[in-house]
């Protein structure tokens, strides 16, 4: 078991992706943390993985609000006495011109995506600290390789935190804190069955998906899950600053739509 009573905080824990880090994370032996705004839902996550065995606990927290993440980190060490990984996945994103973002849009999504990250890892650095350990992983996304038209605040949140995760990684390397970012590629969650019902051909949009991503599927909340709970864990420990993109090798395709069919080359 990758994390065996390792305690990790896992926000954003209510849906998608980190529905699968904290259930890997809770397989991997680890008492996982599950932090969210909504309680009905995280409490449901927490209670499933405790069904099935897994440790987890639900705390309510916005992470863009700095009171709330002090009490949800002091509540983390009143339970269990230490933080050994935080994983910000919280995030929120949508697509719109940039002529026609507001500051309030702009402020929504780099208070979750960005000051959020910040909070959680400014309110976990002094009991990382007194341990001498810690390990923190932010969900980025593959927009901090290319990006996509209509997501300007979302790719300068990510781009952000990569920027934070670097930083944080070089300044806390000597005292046994890393620091990483897992970037996920299109994953089956809800934003997979947004694109499918929005489409007005569903083969074609399907065709166009497996063009676009060289292993020709979209990924699991699971595969996030134990790409997060490599990072987290010791089985990582020379990995600090680095961007590990989990995105069926989208990221490397070098023209991102299928342009022709490519003929054998049949020569006598
Ligand atoms: N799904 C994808 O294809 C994809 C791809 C790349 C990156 N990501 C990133 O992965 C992460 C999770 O994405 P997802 O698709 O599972 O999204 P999601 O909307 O299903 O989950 C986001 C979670 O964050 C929570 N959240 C939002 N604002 C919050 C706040 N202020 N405080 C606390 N929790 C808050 C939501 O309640 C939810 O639980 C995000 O950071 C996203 O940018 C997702």
């Amino acid at each position: 078991m990758r994390l065996k009573d390792k305690v990790a905080i896992v926000t954003g824990a209510s849906s998608g992706i980190g529905i699968g880090i904290a259930e890997v994370f809770a397989e991997e032996g680890a008492q996982v943390v599950c932090v969210a705004r909504r309680e009905r839902e995280g409490n449901a996550v927490a209670a499933q993985i405790r069904d099935r065995g897994g440790k987890a606990v639900f705390l309510a927290c916005d992470v863009s609000v700095e009171e709330q993440v002090h009490r949800m980190v002091d509540e983390t060490l009143r339970q269990f006495g230490r933080i050994d990984a935080l994983v910000n996945n919280a995030g929120v994103n949508f697509v719109k011109a940039f002529e026609q973002i507001t500051v309030d849009d702009w402020d929504r999504v780099l208070g979750v995506d960005l000051r959020g990250t910040f909070l959680c890892i400014r309110a976990c650095i002094e009991p990382f600290l007194r341990q001498g350990s810690g390990s923190v992983v932010n969900i980025a996304t593959v927009h901090t390789s290319a990006c996509l038209p209509g997501a300007a605040p979302y790719d300068a949140a990510k781009w952000g935190m990569v920027g934070l995760t670097k930083s944080l990684a070089v300044e806390y390397a000597s005292r046994g804190i890393r620091f990483n970012c897992l970037s996920p590629g299109l994953i089956d969650t809800q934003i997979w069955q947004d694109i499918q019902e929005g489409a007005e051909d569903l083969e074609a949009c399907l065709a166009h998906w497996r063009a676009n991503i060289p292993m020709g599927r979209v990924g699991t909340i699971r595969e996030m899950g134990h790409a997060a709970a490599f990072l987290a864990s010791d089985d990582a420990s020379y990995i600090t600053g680095a961007n590990l993109l989990a995105d069926g090798g989208m990221t490397s395709l070098l023209v991102s739509k299928e342009m022709y069919k490519s003929v054998p080359q049949q020569r006598e």
